[in-house]
Parts: structure tokens; sequence; C-alpha cells
């Protein structure tokens, strides 16, 4: 399966996992198959992205949590959110059970290698990236062998990382076009504020306030709000910075459209030791999927073939499985797969974008070309 915008979703593809209101309440069961009115029904609630089934080749990718735990998760959260917005009071009691069953399932899940397991369906950026960096976040915490209850110290923390965004209009969040000086001012004061709310709160632990104070500082000092440097940045805060950035870039945002993980890793190893904490950086990167189980790739022998597997400690390098020919001809041999680890000479040559997938999918293998 794989994630796709609603915007490139077309009538006849196949549901993959079932779609939630943020609230909890299902919308769309999976196996459903696609057609224009529940296209537009979708896109009418909110949804902003579809897991459908990858028409060549069925995998089921490892996630990290469950879907329970997602779906709580984000219910739980959206709940808590919702309820900040409108009254100015959090719910830590909920934010603390969510964020529990969170690292419950990352601790368990501690051999998955990081991705992201997108939890974002609907078109508030600020909700969906406060939760996906919370699960990068705290998988990194399990890397780096923190205790269970620092890990939820950290998700809590990284969970709220963004609450001073909530009082900043929409419209500056949102801007196409460059900021002006004082919106800008506006954006960075989200830390600050965002550390002050959670102070009022009380029962947010303080090393939790410090990420939302402390994650736009950078490891070289060039950062905000105080411009610390190194180690006087509290290590969740250098996690949770690592956590910030790959989300959001692979990410659709107005300006620019998502990476893909292989491109990301490039972005995240060139800030390693300038804003990102190099020793930290080096475990995500010997950990995250550069190319995720699921992944359609393109080699260079011309073939197309879905990744199935990757070794620990050669995530260049996965299992594939070939499911079209080098004429772009679906390949019916079941067994033709290629380990790249054993089979040096061969390599990818391009990661296909989830719409590419679809397209392949709506016209046949004679659009698979590269
Ligand atoms: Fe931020």
């Amino acid at each position: 399966m794989f994630r796709l915008s609603l915007g490139h979703a077309r009538p006849g593809l196949v549901v993959a996992r079932s779609i939630y209101h943020a609230n909890g309440t299902l919308l769309l069961g999976q196996d459903i198959e696609l057609d224009n009115r529940l296209i537009a029904r979708l896109t009418q609630l909110g949804v902003d992205s579809v897991y459908v089934k990858n028409p060549y080749f069925e995998i089921e990718p490892v996630e990290v949590l469950s879907e329970k735990t997602r779906v709580e998760t984000v219910r739980l959260t959206h709940k808590a959110f919702e309820a900040y917005r409108k009254s100015g009071t959090l719910n830590v009691s909920d934010l603390q059970r969510a964020t529990k069953m969170l690292v419950e399932d990352v601790i368990d899940n501690r051999n998955v290698l990081i991705h992201l397991t997108d939890i974002r369906a609907h078109d508030d950026y600020t909700f969906g990236h406060s939760i996906n960096t919370c699960v990068l976040a705290a998988m990194i915490g399990v890397k780096l062998q923190l205790k269970e209850a620092q890990l939820k110290e950290l998700a809590l923390g990284v969970l709220l990382h963004d609450i001073g965004k909530t009082i900043i209009p929409a419209e500056v969040l949102n801007k196409k076009t460059p900021l002006t000086p004082e919106e800008w001012q506006q954006i960075q004061g989200h830390s600050s504020t965002g550390f002050e709310l959670l102070r009022k709160q009380g029962t947010i632990p303080l090393m939790s306030a410090h990420v939302a104070l402390q994650h736009h500082e950078f490891f070289d000092g060039t950062g905000y709000p105080r411009g610390l440097a190194g180690e006087d940045i509290h290590r969740y805060a250098r996690i949770a910075a690592i956590a910030d950035l790959y989300d959001a870039i692979t990410s659709d945002r107005p300006y620019r459209l998502a990476m893909l993980p292989h491109e990301a890793y490039e972005v995240v190893l060139g800030s390693r030791g300038n804003k990102l904490d190099p020793a930290i950086t080096d475990v995500f990167l010997e950990n995250v999927a550069l190319f995720p189980v699921g992944t359609m790739v393109l080699l260079d022998t011309g073939e197309i073939g879905v990744v199935t597997a990757i070794h620990p400690g050669m995530q260049a390098r996965p299992v594939v499985k070939v499911v079209l020919d080098k004429f772009c001809k679906k390949i019916t041999d079941q067994d033709k797969t290629i380990d790249l680890t054993k089979e040096l000479t061969k390599f990818i040559v391009k990661v296909f974008k989830p719409e590419e997938i679809a397209a392949f999918g709506l016209t046949g293998a004679s659009g698979a070309s590269a």
C-alpha cells in the first residue's frame, strides 16, 4: 500500500487502511473501492490523504504503532488540542494517556527501522506534524536507549512542541509568499510562547516544556530563541530538532512538495554538526529506513520492483521484488526477487512517488516509464 494525497486519488483505487475522523469516528473502511462521490465526500470532510493498495504488489509495511494506538492517540490528542483552542486549558491526563500508549508501542517495536508512520489524514498541519514528530522522536529515543520514563517525558514535550503556534493566525502559518519581518517574528515567538503556556499548566514536566522552548535551537548556536549551543540544549530538544526537520521535509507544505525518505536522509546528513547534534544524528541516520518496505523503485536494469525487506545496517541495498520487467510488462514469475546485498552490480536509480504508482495502476504498464 502507499499513501496518496486525495488530490491524486482516482476512482478504482482500493482503500488499504480504514480512514478515521480525528475524533475517532470511522469514515471509510478498508477494502472499499474509491469512486468520484467518495473522493468528493472525503475532501469535504477535510481528509487530505488516503492509504491505497498498490495495484502491482500487496505488501504490509512494518508499522511501529498498532491501529488501535494510532486511532486512540489521534483521538485523544485531537480532543485535547480542540479543548485547548476553545478554553486555553490542556487536558494533560488525556495527553499522558496518548503518549503512554505511543511509547509502549515504540518500545515493543524497538527493532523497527525509523520511518514515518504517517498519521496525517487531515488538513490541520500542526496537529498531524505534532503526532508524527512525536512518534519519530520516541523512535530515536528508543535507539538512544532512553528509559521508559524519559521516553514519556520526551514524547509529551514533542507532542506539544508547537503548541505556541495555535495562537498564530492560519493565514500567517500557511502563507505561500515570503513572510514579512513582523510575521517571522510572530512565527519565531512560538517556542517561547509555547514554553510559557506549558509552564502555566503545572502538570507538564519541566523538561517536556523545555522541548517547546528549545526545539529551534541549533547545535552550532545559530538557532532561536536564545542561541544556545551544543549540550547547553537539552537532549530532548536535540532529539526533537531531528524529528521536527525529518517530518517537515517529508510532508507536503503549501510552498513545496514532500521529499522521499532517501532525499530527506541527505538533508539530515547535511545538517549534521551544524543545526543538529552529530552523535544523535548518526544514530538517526544508522536507523532510518532509506527505502521503506513497500517503496516502488526502478533498478539500473530497467526493472521496476517493490522493496520487501531491509537488512539491518544495509539500508541502501534492500531486497526488491520485481513487478515490471524492463519493457514495463507485468512479471508473472512470483519468485523474481533481487537481494541488492548479494547482487552488488545492481542498484536503485529512482524511487517512484505515490502519485506515479497510482498512475501506473490507471494507465496500465505502459505508464511505467522512468
Ligand atoms: Fe516549531
